[in-house]
C-alpha cells in the first residue's frame, strides 16, 4: 500500500516526508508572512523544506517557475519567479534567460512557453494537468472549420493545444479578446471572426463589438458552472457585495456581475478599488492569493475548484527539478507554425484590458462542433 503520508506525484511515485530542521527554518522563515493568513504554522512546516528544496535547485539549475493566479497560496507566494495571468506568464517566458522553465500551471500554459523557447527546457510537474478547453478541440477540426468558412480569420483562445494554434491566425486570452477580434476583423477585411474554443468567452465577446463571431462548443468545466442565481443569492447574503467574474462564465452571470476580467484583470480591480467585500467568481485559489495582498478588504468566498490546476504541487515541483520530468516537446513544425500567432498577439499594442460590459446582446453567429 502506498504511504499516505507521502506526498502524491502523479505518477506513481512516492517521496519521503522532508523533515522541517533548522536549517529549512533558517531559510523560510521570511517567506512565512507572506501566507500566515492562510497557512497555519503546523501546516507550514509541511510546506517549508519543499519551499527550501526548491528554491535552491531554482539558483543551482538557473530555472523560473511561473506561476498562474489559480496556484494554492504556498506555490504563488513561496516559490513562484513570476505570477500573473496567461497573458503575462507567457510574456514572462518570452523574457527569461533561465535554461528551465517550470510551469506552474496547466499544460496548455506550459506548451505556450515551450513555443516562445524552444532553446529551453519546459517541465510541467503533473501531465494530467489538462483543461476542458484545450482538450475539446483538434487541429483536424480546425482546418475543417476553415473549410467551412472560407477566408474567415481564426482567432485562438491560448487555452488550447499547439496544434490548434498551429492552424490560427491569432491568438487572444481573456485579457485581451475584444481588441484581438476586432484587430483580426480589420486586418483580413472581414465582418466575421471564427473565436475558438470557448463559447462563452465568445459570447462575452460577442456583447461588446459589431463584429460577427462563429464559435465552438467548449466550454471551462469551472466557470461554466456558476449561474445568475449564484449572484443574486450572494448579493442577499451580504448585500454590498462587489462581485468580479472570469469571461469564460455564462453570459447571465456577467450580466449580473459588477466588473468581468481575466485573473490579473480582477486582481487589478481589487487592488485600485479596495472595496469593502468582494466576491470572485473563478477558481478558488484565486481568492486566497489576492486576500493576501489586499488585507482590508474582505472575501465572499464560493469558488469552483479547477481538478487540473490543483494537480501541481510543491513536492511535484521539487520532483520535476530534480528527474528533469516532464519535458515537454513538440515537433519543430508545429512550434514554428504555432508561434507565430502567439507573438502576433504579443506584439499587439493594446491599451488596456478587454473590458466585458454586455453593451449588446450577447449572440454569436454560430456555435460549431464536431461532426456537425
Ligand atoms: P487568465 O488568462 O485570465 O489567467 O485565464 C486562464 C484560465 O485558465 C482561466 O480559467
Ligand atoms: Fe481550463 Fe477552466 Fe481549469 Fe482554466 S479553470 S485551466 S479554463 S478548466
Amino acid at each position: 500500500m502506498p504511504d499516505s503520508s507521502g506526498p502524491d506525484f502523479g505518477n506513481g511515485a512516492e517521496n519521503k516526508k522532508l523533515p522541517y530542521t533548522p536549517d529549512v527554518k533558517a531559510k523560510t522563515d521570511h517567506l512565512y508572512p507572506k501566507v500566515a493568513k492562510f497557512i497555519p504554522e503546523i501546516e507550514w512546516q509541511l510546506h517549508a523544506p519543499y519551499i527550501a528544496a526548491i528554491n535552491n535547485l531554482k539558483k543551482e539549475k538557473n530555472a523560473v517557475i511561473l506561476a498562474h493566479n489559480y496556484m494554492t497560496p504556498e506555490i504563488f507566494h513561496c516559490v513562484g519567479d513570476f505570477a500573473g495571468d496567461s497573458l503575462q506568464l507567457a510574456k514572462e517566458a518570452e523574457r527569461s534567460d533561465a535554461d528551465i522553465i517550470v510551469q506552474a500551471g496547466v499544460h496548455f500554459m506550459a506548451e505556450t512557453s515551450k513555443i516562445l523557447c524552444p532553446e529551453k527546457t519546459v517541465l510541467i510537474p503533473d501531465l494530467r494537468a489538462g483543461c476542458s478547453l484545450a482538450s475539446s478541440i483538434t487541429g483536424a477540426d480546425v482546418r475543417l472549420l476553415k473549410e467551412r468558412y472560407p477566408g474567415v480569420p481564426v482567432v485562438t483562445y491560448v487555452n488550447t493545444t499547439a496544434d490548434v494554434k498551429a492552424e490560427t491566425d491569432i491568438c487572444c486570452t481573456s485579457s485581451n479578446a475584444v481588441e484581438i477580434v476586432e484587430h483580426a476583423a480589420k486586418e483580413f477585411g472581414t465582418d466575421t471572426v471564427i473565436m475558438i474554443p470557448d463559447q462563452f468567452l465568445a459570447r462575452n465577446v460577442a456583447a461588446m463589438t459589431d463584429i460577427k463571431i462563429v464559435t465552438w462548443a467548449g466550454a471551462c468545466e469551472v466557470h461554466e458552472r456558476f449561474t445568475a442565481e449564484d449572484i443574486r443569492e450572494l448579493r442577499e447574503g451580504t448585500p454590498g457585495v462587489i462581485v468580479l467574474a472570469h469571461p469564460e462564465c455564462p453570459p447571465e452571470v456577467l450580466a449580473e456581475a459588477d466588473f468581468a476580467g481575466s485573473t490579473s484583470g480582477m486582481s487589478n480591480y481589487v487592488k485600485d478599488n479596495q472595496p469593502k467585500n468582494v466576491v470572485l467568481i473563478t477558481e478558488c485559489s484565486m481568492s486566497d492569493n489576492v486576500a493576501l495582498e489586499n488585507p482590508k478588504v474582505d472575501f465572499v468566498r464560493p469558488c469552483n475548484l479547477c481538478p487540473h490546476m490543483k494537480r501541481i504541487s510543491l513536492p511535484k515541483i521539487l520532483r520535476a527539478l530534480q528527474t528533469m520530468e516532464h519535458e515537454v516537446l513538440i515537433d519543430a513544425d508545429i512550434i514554428e507554425k504555432a508561434r507565430r500567432p502567439i507573438e502576433r498577439m504579443i506584439a499587439l499594442p493594446l491599451k488596456r484590458q478587454s473590458m466585458y460590459n454586455q453593451e449588446r446582446p450577447a449572440e454569436v453567429i454560430a456555435v460549431e462542433s464536431r461532426g456537425q
